[in-house]
């Protein structure tokens, strides 16, 4: 496939595509935008957020949750969002009352287990932290049995009832597995849109992120380091080596950062001891993942992110987590894995065998 270099938002500086090029885009100020906020008036001294470009609907599925309260404040705190409609099967009244104080423009509403459908209604982006977390001794494989079958259910319900161009985004573990279902239950339903259904491994970029830069003294706001396969141990391949400020590691520095951002999720489990697994450093990377596809549903161009979809990057699998650029339809282009390191070459080869058997094992599920 013919590879082109182009420049890419959000520190990933020049990055081989895979894929058609970019149709030209109309300028953002030609797009149509919300109405003018008449909220409070200007004498009236506020630390509100103010309104920017268009703002959409976002549904939380799981939403009283570890992840699903703090993942909503920032909803809340979003200038990118009109709506936010909060659906949990527990606590969910308390929690959209708690958030719909807070003085931004969103609209909070809470859904409880009867109201699935009209949380979804004219979601754009749909967000799913519903399922158990990990406790220590467990492997994200080991919550398959709750999990599948809650993410199952809830893309039934996205399939019936959220718009047919909603993006669905998945937080729920095993994502290797979680992400196929979503798919094949979409496909069954006959709304399955590959362009818009994410496993979200933002939280894999982010340790990455902050471990390399803690490492090497480097700024981590301007830092970037692709993390691509799936969101599972091992599967989990961050790629040093194309760390966008050129930094350079020793075999043992690179073991270690290997080590700590493959298995960053049983540092928190571990530390948590009982308590659960990463609920805020989840909430912040999920948010960070949305804001992106909102703003590349806002026409934003070249917003790019790694992500777990549907994608032929790998010959051996079907979903697998590279660099995508966001477009107004989702999925816009598939980044290739690039030039990686021997290291990062061997990770990728030995971890395909467990990734494909995750993803097979989801789309078993689904099928059966
Ligand atoms: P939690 O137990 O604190 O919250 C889960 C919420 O889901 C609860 O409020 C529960 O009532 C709700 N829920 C259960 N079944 C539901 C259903 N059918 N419909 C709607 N809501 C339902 O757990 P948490 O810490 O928020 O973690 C949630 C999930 O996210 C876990 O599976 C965890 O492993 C995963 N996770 C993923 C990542 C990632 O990087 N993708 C990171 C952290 C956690
Ligand atoms: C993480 O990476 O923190 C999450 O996948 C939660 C977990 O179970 O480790």
């Amino acid at each position: 496939m013919a590879a082109a270099t182009r420049v890419l938002a959000r520190g990933f500086a020049t990055a081989p595509v895979v894929g058609p090029t970019p149709r030209p885009r109309s300028p953002i100020s030609q797009r149509p935008r919300a109405p003018a906020h008449r909220g409070a008036p200007p004498s009236v001294p506020t630390r509100c957020l103010p309104l920017q470009g268009n703002r959409r609907t976002v549904a939380v599925l799981g939403a009283a949750g570890g992840i699903g309260q703090p993942l909503s404040l920032l909803f809340k705190l979003s200038p990118l969002v009109q709506n936010l409609n909060l659906y949990d099967i527990v606590n969910v009244p308390g929690v959209a009352a708690d958030l719909s104080h807070i003085c931004t423009p969103a609209q909070v509403k809470g859904f409880d287990k009867d109201n699935l459908a009209n949380a979804l209604k004219g979601a754009d982006v749909v967000v799913i932290p519903a399922g158990m977390p990990r406790k220590p001794g467990m492997t994200r494989d080991d919550l398959f049995n709750t999990n599948a079958s809650i993410v199952k259910s809830l893309a039934e319900a996205v399939a019936k009832h959220a718009p047919k161009n909603a993006m669905v985004l998945i937080i729920s573990n095993p994502v290797n597995s979680t992400v196929p279902i979503v798919a094949e239950t979409l496909k069954k339903a006959g709304v399955y849109d590959p362009r818009r259904v994410f496993g979200v491994t933002t939280l894999d970029v982010t340790r990455a992120r902050t471990f390399v830069a803690e490492l090497k003294g480097l700024d981590v706001n301007a830092l970037n380091v692709p993390v691509i396969g799936g969101h599972a141990g091992h599967t989990i391949v961050p790629l040093l080596s194309q760390n966008n400020a050129g930094a350079t590691f020793t075999q043992q520095e690179t073991e270690a950062l290997f080590k700590r951002i493959q298995f960053g999720g049983d540092e928190v489990v571990a530390a948590k001891a009982g308590a659960g697994s990463a609920t805020l450093s989840m909430a912040y990377a999920g948010a960070q993942f949305a804001y992106s596809v909102l703003r590349a549903i806002n026409g934003e161009w070249g917003v790019t992110e790694c992500t777990f979809v549907e994608s032929k990057v790998h010959p051996d699998v079907p979903f697998f987590s590279s660099k995508v650029t966001l477009g107004l339809e989702g999925v816009e282009q598939i980044h290739g894995i690039g030039k990686v390191s021997a290291f990062e070459e061997k990770a990728i080869n030995d971890m395909i065998p467990e990734l494909k058997k995750s993803i097979e094992k989801g789309i078993a599920f689904t099928k059966a």
